[in-house]
Parts: structure tokens; sequence; C-alpha cells
């Protein structure tokens, strides 16, 4: 009976609920049923609080349908700038100690009582001077106790709530079969969030969620064009990231001087160039949350890599529905002087016969974190 129990893989995000099932099959796996529904009717965002868990409750029912699934328990996960995740080294001791020295250390950490969260840890490995690497994981129990609400509002029963960052990093260890020299970036650009998790040597390293996403970009282009969010949203999709055109430099060299130009004339007369209006400055809006997004990512691996003992980030996979934003894995990669890639979440997997690949097809960069929280459980 319990060996059979049907899991789904639910991820609830900023934008658009994910559910997703996997079944094992052959040594690999198969991508059985999932359903996407979007959060906000109309795509404007002003719900807060119990509005907001009556739309997500909604979207999670409506994604469970599109997907026909009949699983009756969840593995789902919660994210955001709230949840700290810290790596330490600690004495070798038996496990019940280890407990203990881990709550201790955690009160250093959290900037709030330790009665007020969820805390959890993963022995990651020892070294070779009798000491075990920790990765210690908190979150604020508000936080979790809203999340567990949603899925027991549409009957589910929850088996684990684990980290939106490390349910990505499950789906590219399962797909991408990463070995021990291989050290990796793994960037998921969502709605609200962006991941960010470093892998080395079979596992996190270093993990870390920021607030600039997908709804950043929108935000800015609605206030800079005046439009209500849903058309900004809409015009985002039809933009790209500002890769260079030329590879000679000569163009690069003349629209940053430009730009400079305009930049000066913009400081001088307190307004925005006149180009400015409509799709210039929807572009300009992108291109400044693009480059803060960038900003923290390169501050990211350059602080992992300063800490690692010399091991460095050799690429980057991409993922999250902004992973989609046209020219974004060039861009990066010239930003970052790395290899940028699409992170296919179903590499190696077999497609269901029901699963509707059109559907499939403009949600495939969204569903990462779906698939790895359905991994945790599935056959
Ligand atoms: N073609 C596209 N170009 C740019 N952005 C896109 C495109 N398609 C989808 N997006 C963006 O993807 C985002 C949604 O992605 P995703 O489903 O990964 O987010 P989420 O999981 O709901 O949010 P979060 O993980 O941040 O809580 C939205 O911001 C949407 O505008
Ligand atoms: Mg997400």
């Amino acid at each position: 009976m319990f060996g059979s129990k049907a899991v789904v893989g639910l991820d609830i995000g900023t934008d658009k609920v994910k559910a997703v099932q996997l079944r094992k099959k052959g040594g690999s796996y198969e991508l059985e049923k999932f359903g996407v529904a979007d959060i906000h009717p109309g795509g404007e965002r002003q719900a807060t609080g119990s509005e907001l868990q009556r739309l997500k409750v909604s979207a999670v029912r409506r994604a469970i349908e599109q997907g026909r699934i009949t699983a009756k328990y969840a593995v789902s996960a919660v994210s955001g700038e709230s949840i700290i995740v810290r790596y330490i080294q600690l004495p070798q001791m038996p496990e019940a100690e280890l407990k203990n020295a881990l709550r201790w250390e955690a009160e250093e950490y959290i900037p709030f009582s330790i009665d007020e969260v969820n805390l959890d840890s993963v022995v990651l490995g020892r070294t070779n001077d009798n000491k075990v690497d920790v990765l210690l994981v908190c979150a604020k129990k508000d936080l979790v106790n809203d999340h567990l609400e949603i899925i027991r509002a549409v009957g589910l029963t929850p088996l684990l709530v684990d980290v939106d960052s490390f349910a990505f990093l499950n789906c590219y260890e399962a797909t991408y079969h990463p070995g021990p020299g291989d050290c990796v970036a793994l960037v998921n650009i969502g709605a609200g969030i962006t991941n960010i998790n470093i892998y080395v040597g079979g596992t996190s390293r270093f993990a870390r969620d920021i607030s600039i996403a997908g709804d950043a970009m929108s935000t800015a282009i609605a206030q800079k064009t005046q439009q209500p969010f849903a058309k900004a949203e809409l015009a985002k999709h039809a933009m790209a990231a500002p890769v260079a055109e030329s590879g000679d430099g000569t163009e690069e060299e003349e629209s940053s001087l430009i730009s400079s130009i305009r930049g000066t004339v913009e400081r001088m007369t307190g307004s925005d160039f006149a180009e400015d209006s409509g799709d210039a400055g929807a572009q300009k809006a992108v291109r400044n949350v693009l480059s803060n997004l960038v900003g923290e990512v390169r501050r990211s691996i350059q602080f992992f890599e300063n800490q690692s003992g010399g091991a460095t980030v050799q690429r980057v996979y991409l993922g999250g529905g902004t992973s989609r934003m046209n020219k974004l894995p060039e861009w990066l990669s010239s930003e970052l002087e790395l290899p940028v890639e699409l992170l296919d979440p179903l590499r190696g997997f077999s497609v269901g016969a029901g699963v509707d690949q059109g559907l499939l097809g403009s949600a495939r960069e969204h569903l990462g974190v779906g698939i790895g929280l359905s991994l945790r459980k599935a056959g």
C-alpha cells in the first residue's frame, strides 16, 4: 500500500503553480502528468494576505485538475530571502549531539528567536581532520504554516516541505548526472525570486535567494511606460536581453558612448531622454533590472570562489520562466564570461502518452523545481 502511494511535486510560485507527477521507468523517470495554473487572475498583482492565500489555493486546484493528478500526497517547497541557509563545520559527534549543537549554531545566524523557525540540517560530508560539513536551513514557522495551509486546503497530505533552490539542484543532479569535478552555478529565475545554488564536489556549497526576477522587470516597465502590470508583462515577453550585435567591439563602444551622453543630458535636464517613451523606455527599464540581477549573480559566484579553496564555477545552468527571455543565456554568458545554457529539466526522461506536448513546450523551463520535488518521492 504505502510503497505505491502517488506523490505530486507542487511548486507554488509567485506567478504560477506547477504540479508534477513522475514515475520510475526503466533506469530513469517518466513525466506522467503535469499541470500549470496562473495565480493572479487578470495578471494584476494587488492581492496580499488571506486574499493571496485564497488565490494560491485556487491555482493549486486548477493545476491539479489540468494535470488530472490524483495523488493524495504532496512534496512542496518554500523560498525567499527570509530563508536562511548556512554551511558550517562542526567536530564529529553522535547524531543526537549534532542536532543540539546545530540549534546553538543556528541561534547565532538567525535574526529572530529560534522558537519562531523550523530548522533542518543535512550532513554534506566529512573532512580529513575529523570534522563534518553541515548544511543548515532555517525557515520562519509563519511562512511554512501558511504554505502548509494551502496544501491541506486542497485536500492533499504534505509529506515534505523543501526549499525551491534545493529542489532545482535535485532536478539538475537527476538529469545531468554531474561528476565530483563539476562545479556549476544553478540560477532559477522565476517571477518574484531568483534562486542561486552552487554545486561542487557532489553537493551544494552556496545557496542564496534574491528578490530580483521577472516581476521586477514588469514592474519597471509598468512604471516607465505608465501601463498596467499585465500589459507590461506582455511587452516583456516580446523583448530580448541586450546582446551586443557585432563582434568587433566598435558598435558596443559607440553605443556606450551614446548612452553616457544620454545619461549626462538626463542628469542635466532632470528628465528622461525623449527616446525613452514606449519601447525604448521599456528596454531601458528591463536593462536596469537585468544589470542588477547579473550583479548579484556575479557577486555570489565571486563570494563562493573566494571561500571555496580553489573551486571555480565552470558553467551556469538557467531555469525558471524568466530564463525564456529571448537572448538571456547569450547576454548572461557575455556578462559573466562563462558558458551559460538552459537547463532541460526532463533531460533523459521520457514523457507519458497522456501529456499535452503543446503545453509542455510552453512550460518546460518552469518545471525544474516541480520535477526536483517530485523526484524526492517518485517511485
Ligand atoms: N518568454 C518570456 N520572456 C520573459 N519572461 C517570461 C517569458 N515567459 C515567462 N516569463 C516569466 O516567467 C515568470 C514566471 O516563471 P516561474 O513560473 O518560474 O515563476 P514562479 O515559480 O511562479 O515564481 P517564483 O519562483 O519567483 O516564486 C514570470 O515573471 C513571467 O513573466
Ligand atoms: Mg519558482
